[in-house]
């Protein structure tokens, strides 16, 4: 995809989980086309920045915070340091999770609760910290919720992933219908299996879900990092500016199977 490289000039961009497999590919995309972020991440800051360095990310116009954003008073911190740093937040990408493989049947409380706390909780608290110094600053802002194809259709053993995924969406389509009288749009990107991050770990050392996953893909083959990054850059971008509360899924088809 081929957007003007100055697309997304003037915006300040937070990325939650943005040191992370597919993370690291949002950041390059989203500052090679003008945009600066706050990148925040479990990492420690000089593992982070060698991260980024290493994948030619111009450090200059990204801002690292290493915070964990199950906690309101880190993700308060996050956004002020943002604010101190590059000025009012314009769109807020709701992206860390984690995911716990194991039978439904199976799952344990502490699982199911860090689960919860990462992949739902976070976005939320993320999510409604951006939008209030958005209102408070009048900016007409955005939020983006990196969700996934499994929110719809259930992937075997990973059940409190799928559930979390699936709140998300519905998170989404709540803030959507909430904020939009105030110019704030939130919409969600559905990837598909992508080779890399989470479903890379799973595909490399667990064989059952490389068997399966090799079926799922109707287009035949994992999803490229930058697949995912062409849709955030788009969903970023002024080309997006009409779209709220939808759900752009980008999955090679795999959302039209029903798993065997
Ligand atoms: N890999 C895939 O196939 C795939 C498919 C669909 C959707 N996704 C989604 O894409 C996003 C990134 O996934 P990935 O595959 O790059 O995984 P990843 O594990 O490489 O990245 C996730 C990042 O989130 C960070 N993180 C975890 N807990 C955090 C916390 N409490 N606070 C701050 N950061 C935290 C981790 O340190 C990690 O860097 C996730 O939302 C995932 O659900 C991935």
């Amino acid at each position: 995809m081929t957007f003007s490289k100055d697309a997304l000039a003037g915006q300040h961009i937070v990325i939650s989980g943005g040191a992370g497999a597919i993370g690291l590919g949002l950041v390059k995309k989203l500052t090679d086309h003008g945009a600066v972020m706050t990148v925040n991440d479990l990492l420690p800051e000089d593992a982070a920045l060698a991260r980024f360095a290493a994948a030619e990310v111009n450090l200059s116009q990204m801002h690292y915070v290493r915070a964990d954003l199950t906690q309101k008073s880190e993700v308060e911190r996050l956004i002020d340091s943002a604010v101190a740093r590059f000025g009012g937040v314009h769109t807020a990408l709701c992206h860390a999770a984690v995911v716990k493989t194991g039978r439904l049947l199976d799952v344990t409380v502490e699982d199911w609760d860090r689960v919860m706390a990462v992949n739902l909780r976070a976005a939320m608290l993320l999510a409604q910290i951006s939008i209030q110094q958005m209102l408070d600053r009048h900016i007409k802002g955005h939020v983006i919720f990196t969700t996934s194809w499994v929110a719809e259709t259930p992937w075997p053993d990973i059940g409190p992933y799928h559930t979390s995924k699936a709140g998300m969406n519905q998170l989404m389509r709540g803030f959507a219908r909430e904020l939009a009288a105030s110019g704030i749009r939130a919409n969600a990107i559905a990837p598909g299996i992508v080779g890399a991050g989470m479903a890379k770990k799973q595909w490399d050392n667990e064989p059952d879900y490389r068997a399966r996953a090799q079926k799922a893909i109707p287009l035949g083959y994992l999803q490229e990092v930058d697949s995912v990054a062409d849709a955030f850059l788009f969903l970023c971008s002024p080309a997006a500016a009409y779209m709220t509360g939808s759900v752009l899924t980008v999955d090679g088809g795999c959302s039209l199977y029903p798993m065997d």
